[in-house]
């Protein structure tokens, strides 16, 4: 039953686990990854758009050969629109940097594909895929294929990549293992629409109604989300209904009108904070959504998986190169101290922009004051920027 062996065995073939491999194929590593979705449908999954500089560097490298900056779009700023006026918040002039639109199932489409063109092994549609003896010097991946074969993969180290109701955390004992959970009292109603861009940025907009984000995908393909109740059953919203919702909440002296269209995805997104301490135990390293998720609202969810992945990948490589685990050894700490900052990035954006359900006037009207005191100073907005556009890799204090 046992088959080959790989220096790394990586449980899922999302965005985290693609990448890790194709780091890893860089540095001369071999790698398998086992992932139970169909191919197809990871590529047809519609989720977050924004990418970070950090992360558009790594996709940019020539043996993935991206789309993402002849077809991503660049994007120096957004728009924060409170009191029924828009205020934008200029990247390139605060920071020097911008981030880029490209939505993650492009993203995916890059990685698997480049993955097939590099005879990668990845397989997809398996079951019962889970770390084995990871306590050990000879740890792995067990798994059933898609024609029922049980297989055994060894490596030197795994990796779990296998997304937010990851398997592979659990084999980290529960006693050495810390979960940080927030709930929010909110979700988002997101739409795909047949439309054409109701405005060049994304739209982050605070209204008495509640969120509302205006976002993009294409020239005729646009993608937009409101603030719901969590148990919100998208098909009890028509489309009139839909588009009054989301202009209600975009209304303003200026007139700002939607420009509407077809809509042809609906989905409630549930939101939630979560962090797993540490994200190693023995020979098992997490990376992405398993070890951390975050609320949609500061576009961090994907990016930090890529930056995860950016800090593990030198570390795996040093250490079955040159037998040196200290990388490996920093790898939960150094990846943490990003994590809670993003955390504390999305669940700042969250709570400054959302409506609590049964928030009371005097929050309303501070929320208002908060969102004033950063668009009416640089520091403010240049801080929101900062975090936005995404943090250096070595933090400023550690140099
Ligand atoms: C998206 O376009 O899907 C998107 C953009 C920004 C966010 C979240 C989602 O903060």
């Amino acid at each position: 039953m046992s088959d080959r062996s790989v220096d790394v065995a990586i449980i899922g073939a999302g965005p985290a686990g693609l990448m890790l491999a194709h780091l890893l194929r860089r540095e001369g590593l071999s790698t398998v990854n086992v992932d139970s979705r169909l191919e197809e449908k990871i590529r047809r999954t519609h989720r977050a758009g924004i990418l970070e500089h950090g992360s558009v560097e790594m996709l940019s490298h020539e043996d993935l050969n991206s789309r993402v900056l002849s077809e991503g779009h660049r994007h120096d700023g957004i728009d924060l629109r409170f009191g029924g006026q828009s205020h934008r918040v200029d990247f390139q002039a605060l920071v020097g940097e911008s981030v880029w639109l490209y939505p993650q199932n492009e993203l995916f489409h890059d990685l698997a594909t480049a993955a097939h063109r590099h005879g990668m092994d990845v397989r997809y549609n398996v079951t019962e895929a889970r770390p084995m003896d990871i306590e050990s010097d000879s740890p792995g991946v067990y798994f059933v294929d898609e024609g029922g074969t049980p297989h055994e993969i060894r490596s030197r180290y795994v990796v779990g990549a296998d997304g937010s109701r990851s398997v592979c955390r659990a084999s980290i004992p529960e006693g050495l293992r810390r979960h940080y959970v927030s709930e929010y009292p909110f979700a988002w109603f997101g739409i795909l629409t047949e439309a054409p861009p109701s405005a060049p940025e994304l739209i982050y907009a605070r209204s008495p109604h509640g969120f509302a984000l205006i976002s993009q995908r294409s020239a005729d393909v646009q993608r937009m989300y409101f603030q719901c109740d969590p148990e919100t059953d998208p098909n009890s919203w028509s489309e009139e209904d839909i588009w009054a919702e989301l202009q209600k909440r975009v209304e303003g002296p200026d007139g700002l009108r939607l420009k509407t269209g077809p809509i042809f995805d609906k989905t409630v997104l549930k939101f939630r904070s979560f962090v797993c301490d540490p994200m190693h135990h023995e020979h098992l390293f997490l990376a992405g959504d398993a070890a951390h998720t975050v609320p949609p609202t500061g576009a961090k969810g994907l990016n930090l998986a890529l930056a995860d992945v950016r800090v593990l990948a030198p570390a795996l490589a040093a250490a079955v190169r040159d037998e040196d685990e200290r990388l490996l050894a920093d790898y939960s700490d150094t990846a943490l101290a990003r994590v809670w900052k993003a955390q504390n990035f999305s669940y700042w954006m969250t709570g400054m922009l959302h409506q609590e359900p049964d928030e009371n006037e005097f929050n309303a009207a501070r929320r208002l004051g908060e969102l004033r005191a950063v668009v009416d100073s640089q520091h403010g907005k240049a801080f929101l920027a900062e975090q936005y556009t995404g943090w250096p890799d070595t933090p400023a204090s550690a140099v």
